[in-house]
């Protein structure tokens, strides 16, 4: 499994990771081909803006694109989620995903926690934030919510992912 920026060629793969019994649990319609032509254009003009503020990767097993994970630091907390698509679930991918953007999260982009949530019928997703390291800080309006934080000392590995752009707010202000 890893990481990677998404293409225009992706719209179609995204498109199914938008359906099925995954876009039931988050309680959207499926996506169309047109959504998902806009949701490639649109995630490749955020992997373009510096300070990059919003991540949408992929993830990529072994060239099938079976799920997205996002990441958005506009806040000084960053928010975190993903989906899966329905034939990949059970097989580590959500977790492997979040644990990667986490090392991107807290090694590269500097964040000190990042938030995510789950709907409260979605155990398996809250299984993967615990795996993940996050911790449930709380409940409302039918989520459950998780922060997870930069350990001291360094022990979460510093991430610079090979098929990501890392334009970042680091302390000396440079893109890179
Ligand atoms: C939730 C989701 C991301 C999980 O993806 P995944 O790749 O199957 O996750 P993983 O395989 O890494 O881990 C799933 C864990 O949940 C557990 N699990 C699965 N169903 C479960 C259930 N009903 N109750 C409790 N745990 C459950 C699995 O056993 C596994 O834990 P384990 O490794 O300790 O056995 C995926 O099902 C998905 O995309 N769902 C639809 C969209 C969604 O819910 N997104 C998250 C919104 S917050």
């Amino acid at each position: 499994m890893n990481l990677r920026e998404l293409t225009t060629e992706d719209a179609d793969a995204v498109r199914r990771i938008y359906g099925g019994a995954s876009v039931r649990r988050l309680g959207r319609a499926e996506m169309g081909h047109a959504e998902a032509q806009r949701y490639v254009r649109q995630a490749a003009r955020w992997a373009r803006e510096v300070p990059r503020v919003r991540h949408i990767l992929g993830i990529d097993v072994a060239g099938d694109l079976v799920g997205l994970v996002k990441l958005d630091t506009i806040a000084a907390q960053g928010r975190l989620s993903y989906l899966l698509r329905e034939d990949s679930w059970g097989r580590g991918y959500a977790t492997a995903a979040v644990v990667e953007l986490l090392a991107l999260a807290f090694g590269t982009l500097h964040l000190a926690a990042v938030g995510a949530r789950h709907r409260t019928d979605n155990p398996a997703s809250g299984r993967v934030l615990a795996k993940a390291g996050f911790v449930r800080s709380g409940a409302s309006d039918g989520f459950v919510h998780y922060t997870a934080r930069r350990r001291s000392g360094g022990t979460r590995r510093s991430a610079r992912l090979p098929g990501v752009s890392t334009a970042t707010r680091d302390p000396a202000g440079s893109a890179g």
